[in-house]
């Protein structure tokens, strides 16, 4: 009876989900609404965003300390909301963590683009470190292999995102900057990944640049379903019955957290539900 206890309690304990920031509440919103009994630890690590523009070793031990904290709070998973830490860290994360699942988001994010394309033409904006890994053409080719993929580096959004500047001259006047060596050939893609978990709030202006017929995916509903299975995979679902909570953690300002994170998470965060913590190893 104890160790049936035992196995349910362990299977009642939150997920851990990081970004650099706040653009992975985008993630956090998709495993909500997938996944609405989970309890859900979300850490921003906002005093060292960004991280797009960061060496693969500083992003790894930057991914690496966020990890630490949120095992001390005793998560079943981790969910890396980050595209960058994504594809500079995964391989190391889940061999440290074994037999904690943990879950990128940059195989989910290749799975939407292939599914979305036509033409196999599928187009990756991202930040400079995740363009620079080419984790996303190694995880698109291996789905589809004769697949043309190319790639444009946007680290401005991250900001924009950040700034909650998501529309007008500025974000747009940014979009078309970025967007148009993407599309000046006749091989323009007809999908694109939006690789970086701080893209999906800037959707619509991209979606006007980039013009109607260009398909916008994200790997916000594709990392849910991800999560989904291998948490049913390893009998891991939560199996109480209540509604699952929402805990947020920012490395810096709580009040600019929840402000801006509201707009990520399309519903309000209360400065008082964000706990500042320090995740730098002393
Ligand atoms: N949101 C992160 C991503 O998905 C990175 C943004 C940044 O810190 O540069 O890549």
């Amino acid at each position: 009876m104890n160790a049936r206890r035992d196995a349910l309690n362990g299977r009642n304990r939150p997920i851990g989900v990081f970004d650099s920031g706040i653009g992975g509440i985008t993630v956090l919103k998709a495993l909500r609404k997938a996944l609405p009994h989970e309890d859900l630890v979300y850490l921003g690590d906002t005093a060292r965003l960004p991280y797009g523009t960061k060496s693969p070793e500083t992003v790894t031990a930057y991914a690496t300390q966020a990890t630490k904290h949120l095992l001390g709070h005793d998560v079943k998973m981790i969910v890396i909301a980050c595209n960058t830490a994504s594809a500079v860290a995964l391989g190391p994360l889940t061999q440290a963590l074994a037999p904690i699942p943990v879950i990128g988001v940059i195989e989910p994010g290749a799975k939407a683009g292939v599914k979305a394309t036509k033409t196999g033409r599928i187009g990756i904006i991202a930040t400079e470190a995740t363009v620079k890994g080419g984790a996303y053409a190694r995880a698109i080719h291996a789905l589809m292999p004769e697949a043309e993929v190319s790639q444009a580096a946007c680290g401005l959004f991250v900001t924009l995102a950040e700034e909650g500047w998501t529309k007008g001259e500025v974000a747009e006047a940014a979009a078309k900057r970025y967007l148009a060596p993407l599309f000046k050939g006749r091989n323009a893609p007809d999908t694109l990944v939006l690789g970086c978990t701080h893209f999906p709030v800037l959707a619509r202006t991209i979606k006007k640049v980039a013009g109607k017929g260009v398909k916008l995916v994200d790997s916000a509903a594709t990392t849910a379903k991800a999560v989904e299975e291998a948490l049913a995979r390893q009998d891991l679902t939560a199996k109480h019955k209540r509604k699952g909570k929402t805990r947020f953690l920012a490395t810096d300002s709580t009040e600019r957290f929840a402000r801006v994170g509201g707009i990520f998470f399309g519903e309000e965060i209360r400065v008082k539900d964000v706990e500042l913590v320090d995740i730098k190893p002393t």
